[in-house]
């Protein structure tokens, strides 16, 4: 069997249809999501209408399912989940609540673990070298290569002593996870760590494409190959300012553009920022009011690329 594993599409129905379209090509007869369907790009809908759509699909929830439960109000900081919510249809908000948080599969005598995070299967190990906020300082440099990554990846998983033990205490088969938004793979001793990487939002400085991993599994035996299909950002940032999304959320529609363009993640220092900021100015609103939050960005947007120089390298 082929599986098209895909992860972290999050509203990105124009990098959807290119990963499935290359799936199809590539013979995939199955399909593995391990959540973040929607919220950042302005597309669920039609996100959930795709992913609907396929037959023999297996899902699980990703985090960002959770952010669509935003409380009402009419602060600055929860907009665009807010938006998000507000616009999908209540039908497909009750498919995304209904998926499980984790599925195993039997697949010709191999287990197929699949959860949203590696630390359903790992705990922090795998989190403490290859999480999303931490990334750009792993790699202050660009352009970082598929190459150098994976190198890096393995390397990492088969020598650092909390990951060899985490990995150790797995039984052999194949565990599947995003979450991250980081692409990569291994085989360590039986286990078979995949995480495919974002199909929406890749944030491993790679090249920005629509991210997906095919999985094929044949008499026992196990064959990863990574796909990354190339688009024009410049165009998809166009596409997405048109929408009600960019009027609505325009300060996440921007830091979103601003990920998309660099491949590096931007929200965990523009939320600590805004804190910096809000502590400052003696403003103790919790979520962040919208005028803390718009005057916050504005700092936040000279202020960070001194900050934090890896953040933004091109
Ligand atoms: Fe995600």
């Amino acid at each position: 069997m082929k599986y098209a594993v895909i992860s972290d599409i999050h509203g990105n129905a124009p990098a959807l249809r290119l990963a499935l379209d290359d799936a199809r090509q590539q013979g995939a007869g199955a399909y593995l999501f391990v959540g973040d369907y929607s919220i950042s790009a302005p597309w669920p809908n039609e996100v959930a209408a795709l992913l609907r759509s396929l037959p023999n699909a297996h899902f699980v929830r990703g985090n960002d399912e959770n952010h669509l439960d935003v409380p009402p109000g009419d602060d600055g900081q929860f907009e665009v989940s807010r938006w998000c919510a507000r616009t999908l249809t209540a039908d497909n908000k009750a498919w995304l609540d209904a998926l499980p948080e984790e599925i195993t599969l039997p697949c010709d005598g191999l287990t197929l673990r699949m959860a949203h995070s590696s630390e359903a299967f790992m705990g922090k190990a795998l989190h403490a070298h290859f999480r999303t906020s931490a990334f750009p300082f792993r790699y202050p440099h660009s352009p970082v290569t598929r190459e150098a990554l994976l190198a890096d990846f393995r390397r990492t998983m088969a020598e650092d002593e909390a990951c060899r033990s985490a990995i150790a205490a797995l039984e052999p088969g194949v565990y599947i996870f995003g979450h991250n938004h980081i692409q990569a793979h291994g085989c360590f001793d039986g286990r078979w760590l995949i995480n495919p990487g974002s199909c929406g939002m890749p944030l491993d400085g790679c090249e920005f494409g629509a991210c997906y991993t095919l999985l094929t599994i044949e008499g026992g035996s196990v064959a990863v190959e990574e796909r990354r299909i190339p688009y024009d950002v410049e165009a998809l940032i166009t596409q997405v300012k048109a929408t009600e999304q960019y009027a609505e959320a325009r300060i996440w529609s921007e830091t979103i553009f601003a990920e998309w363009r660099t491949r590096r993640e931007k929200v965990a220092s523009l939320l600590w920022y805004a804190e910096e900021y809000a502590t400052r100015i003696g403003d103790s609103r919790r979520p962040f009011a919208k005028d803390t939050w718009q005057a916050a960005y504005a700092e936040w947007l000279t202020a960070a690329p001194q900050r934090w120089p890896e953040l933004f390298v091109p």
